[in-house]
Formats: structure tokens, sequence, C-alpha cells
């Protein structure tokens, strides 16, 4: 069983990726392999509407996400790291979900029942637009999200290597990784 985690960025050591590693800690805590995936260094494009993902089951455009996909369809979870740019989800993290969504609905549906969900990490505001920005995702998907003891933000400064003083929220993003992966053991029991 396995849970993979996107961390957005385009810094390969941000906050974000600090998240997304207390995550797998958390995960790995409870018996579950977790692998990371970082945005940073990858320019993933924008869906096109061509709709040829209902023709062949992957997108026509040539960047990593269709190798991402290959790696969801053998994981049983999916967390999704978002810097927040305007107080949204940084529109790379955005354009990529959009896209293996679209594979997924057209095809043979690989994200549903997956379990998992958004993290957003940002300076000051928009965290919670965020969040709920990416559950739409998570739940026009048929994914199953589960909670924490708050909803998934982490405050992080403009440097890097912030997050870690937001001590509560790393905290409770931990908890949640570890709820995902606790009722990815029980689902598949
Ligand atoms: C283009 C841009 C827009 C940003 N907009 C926001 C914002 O609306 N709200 C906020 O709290 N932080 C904002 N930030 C700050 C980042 O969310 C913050 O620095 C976060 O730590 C970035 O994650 P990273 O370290 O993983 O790259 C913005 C940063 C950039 C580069």
């Amino acid at each position: 069983m396995k849970i993979v985690l996107i961390s957005g960025s385009p810094r390969k050591t941000g906050n974000t990726m600090y998240a997304m590693e207390a995550c797998k800690k958390a995960i790995e805590e409870e018996g579950i392999e977790a692998e990371i995936i970082s945005l940073a260094g990858k320019e993933i494009k924008s869906c096109i509407a061509c709709y040829k993902c209902k023709e062949i089951p992957r997108c026509v455009l040539p960047d990593e996400a269709n190798e991402i996909m290959d790696l969801l369809r053998q994981s049983e979870g999916l967390i999704t790291g978002a810097p927040v740019y305007f107080g949204t989800a940084r529109g790379d993290l955005m354009n990529l979900v959009q896209r293996i969504g679209m594979v997924s609905r057209g095809n043979d549906k690989f994200l549903s029942w997956m379990v998992g969900g958004p993290i957003a990490v940002g300076r000051r505001g928009g965290l919670s637009n965020t969040y709920q920005e990416m559950l739409m995702f998570y739940f026009i998907n048929e994914m199953i999200v589960p909670g924490s003891d708050y909803w998934n933000i982490v405050f992080a400064g403009k440097e890097e290597g912030i997050a870690g003083e937001d001590v509560e929220g790393i905290e409770n993003v931990e908890k949640f990784a570890r709820n995902t992966a606790k009722l990815i053991k029980k689902i598949n029991a």
C-alpha cells in the first residue's frame, strides 16, 4: 500500500516540502509506503480540452503528468501540498490535478476511493480558500478525505524552512497523514 504526496512548490526545499516530509514520516510510522513527488523543476501544462484522454487512457501533453498518473494507479492514497499564491493554489499543481482528474474520469476512474486530501501552505492569507479549492478535485473524483484536529493549513514565511515554526499546523497535518494511512489500512483489511 502506498501514498503519493505531491509538493506543488517550485522550491525543492521550501515550506511545502517541509510539510510533505513531516506527513511522509507519519505515514511510514503507520507502516505504509510514502513517496514524495516535487513539482520543482517541472513544467506542468494546463488541460487543452482536446478530450483525447477519452480515447486513450493517457494525456496527450508531453510532460511528467502521465508518469505521475501511472504511479497513482498503483497507489491507495494522494496528498497534495499547495503553496498559496494570491489566495489560491499554485497554478502548476492545479494544472496537474485537473489533467489527472480528466484522465481518471474519462477512463478507469483510478482516483475513485483513493484516500487523501490537500494541505495549503502560505505566509498569511488565503490558506482556507486554497484548501477548499483543492477539495473540489477530491470530491468530484469520489475520493475519501479524512479529517484532523483542524483544517490542513500550515503557516510559513517567505523564507524556506519556516513551516517548522508552525508547530500546531505541522502536528495537525501529521495527524491528517496518519488518519489517511489508518483509513487505507481499514479499507484494505
Ligand atoms: C507569487 C506568490 C504569491 C503568494 N501569495 C500568497 C498569498 O496570497 N497568501 C499567502 O499567505 N502567501 C503567499 N505567498 C507566500 C507563499 O505562500 C509562502 O512563501 C510559502 O511558504 C511558499 O511555499 P514554499 O516555501 O513551499 O515555496 C506567495 C508567494 C508567491 C511567490
